[in-house]
């Protein structure tokens, strides 16, 4: 049990309904729960989550579904009240709703910059604001942001993307340095390609799919839970001593 008796807010973690394409964020619930942790998922697609919530506690876990847009200051606040008014406390958050779009440049409106930002920039922000005075009253806490490789290196085709996610790159970094000295760790994990909701439809097409493979040294796509284990690696106490890391999760993408 290396979360036992912690507690979890996880963003974006609507997709762990079994049997269906799960997400990184649904899968690390999954994760989350067999280590003890108790679990709050919180996501805009309420039916969903409500169902991944449901079954993990039908595995003995506990779970609950609170509704939360992480580009929302208000509805922040209320997640993290009421996930310490239920659970008594705030020990973890994982970062990692996010969204995607291609975005030629010249061709890019403002709202798809601002909306990239707003979810995949503030709302680490506005997560992380909300949740420091918590963890510092538990005496400390683990704070994952799901970036990309795409945070560390461009993304052909996808420039706003890569700014939101190196945006929250070095983000993690600032924020490591100031709370080191509040037990308050701070770590990004940058997966490569996956096969999640958020790209089943692309990759289900060989030719966007192929080019992408034949840049990855292990071929392959990520499974969610292999990012999962990094989260959960960072999330708990096996990490103490590793604030303003970033792990790499890609099949070697980066290694080339
Ligand atoms: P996913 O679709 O399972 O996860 C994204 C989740 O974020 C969804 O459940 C969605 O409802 C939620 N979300 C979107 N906007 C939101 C908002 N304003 N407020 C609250 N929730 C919101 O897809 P996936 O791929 O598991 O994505 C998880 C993270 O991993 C994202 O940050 C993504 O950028 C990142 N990532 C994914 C890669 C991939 O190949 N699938 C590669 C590298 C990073």
């Amino acid at each position: 049990m290396r979360l036992d008796g912690k507690v979890a807010i996880i963003t974006g973690a609507a997709s762990g309904v079994k049997g269906e394409v799960m997400g990184y964020g649904g899968a690390t619930a999954w994760l989350f729960a067999r280590e003890g942790a108790k679990i709050v998922i919180a996501d805009l697609k309420e039916e969903q989550a409500e169902k991944t919530a449901s079954q993990i506690r039908e595995s003995g876990a506990e779970a609950i579904f609170l509704k939360l847009d992480v580009t929302n200051e208000e509805n922040w606040k209320s997640v993290i009240n009421t996930t310490v008014s239920k659970y008594g406390k705030l020990d973890i958050l994982v970062n990692n709703a996010g969204i995607s779009g291609p975005s030629i440049i010249e061709d890019t409106p403002v709202d798809l910059w601002d909306l990239q930002h707003d979810v995949m920039a503030k709302g680490p922000f506005l997560g992380i604001k909300h949740a420091i005075p918590e963890m510092k009253k538990s005496g400390g806490g683990s704070v994952v942001n799901v970036s990309s490789i795409f945070g560390m290196v461009g993304s052909l085709g996808d420039g706003v993307y890569s700014s939101a996610k190196g945006a929250v790159r070095a983000f993690t970094k600032a924020m490591a340095a100031q709370y080191a000295e509040e037990n308050i760790r701070f770590n990004s994990v940058h997966p490569g390609w996956g096969l999640t909701p958020l790209t089943v439809e692309p990759f289900s097409d060989p030719a966007v799919l192929e080019p992408k493979l034949a840049t990855v040294p292990m071929r392959r796509l990520a499974k969610p839970e292999e990012i999962g284990h990094g989260i959960l690696f960072l999330a708990s106490e096996e990490a103490s001593f590793i604030t303003g890391a970033e792990l790499v999760i890609d099949g070697g993408r980066m290694a080339w």
